[in-house]
């Protein structure tokens, strides 16, 4: 490998001026305004994967494009899939930003900019391995193919029609595929993700009467929308952390205890987090402990909240309506369609009267949890030690990854989600940072993926 390792040390500076090119696009797929710097961004992956000689390709959605590229067939040993997304979330709000997201600063370390690690940064890595393997090494050990989406922060929908049709499944055939759009355990502790949460999100409008009512006037007499949609959302979990739509566990698959015991021997401080986040206690569903709730227990969040008067100073104001979004974190086996049947009729149950609900099913997908007894799960971990010098714990996550499923069901392929990402990388929050290391760090781990994964026998 000291070919490979030397042509990495020589072209650090190169990666990192890469990624900063990639940083300045505001590539912010939910807000139609940056359509068309989404699509710049796609383009600068494009010309990326053409200037490695890989067969590339801008697939056009219906919404942000898709970009495929391929390396050449290796006779006898697997293919490897690479998903990542070069999309982002809005930076908002702004002022909180110490320098602005879409200028990357280094500091301390760290390199700042909306996308740095979620999740531009980490999938830059495997297209850097692979630049060192054809340009370091001549030719890859194995066949990699690359499929990066401008759609994963709002739902993935063209991704996912994409990979219903057989002729996609075709394309992007693979043994493995490899997501690097997770975190380590902490600094200094690399990770396995083989467990992502899935999701069920939806906005609820309450509404009422015809406009804004005085409250002295018409309070008391008049269903306050704001009242009753606080009242719904506060009857969905009970004072022990249980969410309380009928049906809601069934499906649940239960922690096992060698799942148990594997996330209490990690080194998990509570005060150190509540820390971290600047909070004085935690709370949530009785009798797990924190990484089982944060990992592997479902959860429910309200996501925003609003209607009546938000300016300054008060008004005594009666709203005509109000309205929250709000979501579900599921765990295997839970299905969202499910859920959102019998959520729909618990609010219609709870909604009073003298005033409507209107329920918006905004977007599911189950959540997945992956066997550790896999030889690519091996090839992974070696390849990790070699990268970070220390071996992988693995370890579940709450957040979801929506397609990951898709490639599973699509393509047969288990996922490999070996995450370089950090907890406080204010992934979606202002100032967002990659560690700088461990962008290098996940470069020189994926260079040695492909070794590894080319020597799985993938016939069996
Ligand atoms: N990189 C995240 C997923 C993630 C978050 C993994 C936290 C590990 C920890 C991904 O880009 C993301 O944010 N996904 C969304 C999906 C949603 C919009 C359907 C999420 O989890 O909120
Ligand atoms: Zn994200």
């Amino acid at each position: 490998m000291s070919h490979l390792e030397e042509y990495l040390e020589a072209n650090r500076d190169r990666f990192e001026e890469d990624l900063c090119e990639l940083l300045r696009i505001p590539s912010i797929s939910t807000d139609a305004e940056y359509a068309p710097e989404v699509r710049r961004a796609g383009e600068w992956m494009h010309s990326q994967f053409l200037a490695l000689g890989l067969d590339s390709e801008i697939i056009e959605t219906a919404g942000h494009p898709i970009i495929y590229a391929e390396s050449p067939p290796i006779e006898g040993a697997p293919t490897a899939l690479v998903y990542g997304h070069y999309d982002v979330q809005p930076p908002d709000p702004l002022d909180e930003w110490k320098s602005p997201p879409f200028e990357p600063q280094r500091r301390d370390g760290n390199l700042y900019a909306r996308g740095a690690t979620d999740d531009k940064g980490q999938m830059l890595t495997h297209v850097k391995s692979v630049q060192a393997w054809v340009e370091g090494e001549e030719q890859l050990p194995l066949q990699v193919k690359f499929v990066i989406e401008g759609e994963e922060e709002c739902g993935s929908e063209n991704l996912h029609a994409f990979l219903k049709d057989p002729k996609s499944q075709e394309r992007l055939a693979a043994d493995v595929v490899v997501v690097s759009d997770t975190s380590q355990f902490g600094p200094g502790q690399p990770a396995i993700t083989y467990g992502l949460k899935g999701i069920a999100y939806y906005e609820l409008h309450v509404i009422g009467p015809q406009q804004d009512l005085h409250s002295g006037s018409f309070g008391g007499a008049v269903t306050n929308p704001a009242n009753a949609l606080a009242r719904m959302l506060g009857a969905l979990v009970d004072d022990f952390g249980r969410i309380q739509v009928p049906g809601f566990y069934d499906d649940v698959i239960p922690l096992t205890d060698r799942e148990r015991n594997m996330f209490a021997t990690l080194a998990f401080s509570e005060e150190a987090f509540c820390e971290q986040i600047g909070v004085s206690a935690l709370s949530g569903e009785a009798g797990f402990s924190t990484l089982e709730r944060r990992w592997a227990r479902p959860t429910c969040d309200v996501n925003g909240i609003w209607g009546g008067y938000q300016g300054a100073g008060s008004k005594t104001v009666l709203p005509s309506r109000a309205s929250a979004k709000f979501s579900f974190r599921l765990v295997p086996d839970q299905d969202p369609q499910k859920l959102t049947a019998a959520l729909r009729e618990m609010l219609e149950e709870l909604c009073p009267p003298g005033v409507t609900m209107e329920l918006v099913d905004m977007h599911g997908a189950p959540g997945v949890v992956v066997s550790l007894e896999s030889p690519y799960m091996e090839a992974a971990a070696k390849a990790i030690e070699h990268g970070f010098g220390r071996s992988p714990v693995f370890i579940r996550t709450g957040g979801s990854i929506p397609i990951v499923t898709d490639f599973k069901e699509a393509l047969n392929a288990d996922p490999l989600l070996l995450g370089w990402g950090l907890d406080d990388d204010n992934t979606h929050s202002p100032n967002e940072k990659f560690c700088l290391a461990d962008f290098h760090r996940g470069i020189k781990a994926s260079a040695y993926l492909w070794r590894e994964l080319s020597r799985v026998d993938s016939s069996e």
